[in-house]
């Protein structure tokens, strides 16, 4: 038996549900369209396959991954207590990945965001409502 789920825009699930060989494996597709102005809209459609809708790491394409989606709500709590809005926002954009080495397992929404509709003013407001939503989920 062979189950296609379509989760979000940046990713698509394929399980196979087999009794000796549970794989999760994890189809790209090209991002669709979505409301740039809702944080949660967003973050349901592209983060919670892998940080889950409640961004705390275990949705449904995080067993597939080599290393495991951060647990998105306690950035703060991680930090002193200050949200590390600057280095979340590079982050999702994929800033900082041409000056490291490799690849990573998150996608780099930067230029995706790019590749849709409105150009880079709204791929930015894209980014920066984001932000916003993954600072709203911070936990004491
Ligand atoms: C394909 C799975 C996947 C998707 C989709 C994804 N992430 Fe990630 N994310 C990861 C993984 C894995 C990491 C761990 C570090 C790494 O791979 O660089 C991570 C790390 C992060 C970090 C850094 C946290 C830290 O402490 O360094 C932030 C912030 C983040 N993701 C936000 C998001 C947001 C916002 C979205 C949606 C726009 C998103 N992610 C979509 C897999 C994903």
């Amino acid at each position: 038996m062979r189950l296609l789920i379509t989760i979000a825009a940046g990713l698509a699930l394929t399980v196979a549900g087999l009794a000796q060989d549970q794989k999760t494996q994890i189809k790209r597709v090209p991002a669709q369209g979505s409301n740039p102005g809702s944080g949660v809209e967003m973050f349901k459609q592209y983060c919670a396959p892998c940080h889950g809708l409640d961004g705390k790491g275990a949705g449904p394409a995080a067993a597939a991954l080599k290393k495991a989606p951060a647990d998105l709500t306690l950035l703060a709590s991680k930090n002193k207590g200050k949200f590390p809005g600057a280095m979340v926002n590079n982050a999702i954009v994929g800033a900082e990945i041409a000056a490291s080495h490799g690849s990573r397992d998150m996608p780099v929404w930067g230029d995706i965001f790019k590749s849709l509709a409105g150009g880079q003013m709204i791929a930015e407001m894209r980014v920066k409502n984001l932000t916003s939503y993954v600072e709203s989920l911070q936990q004491k």
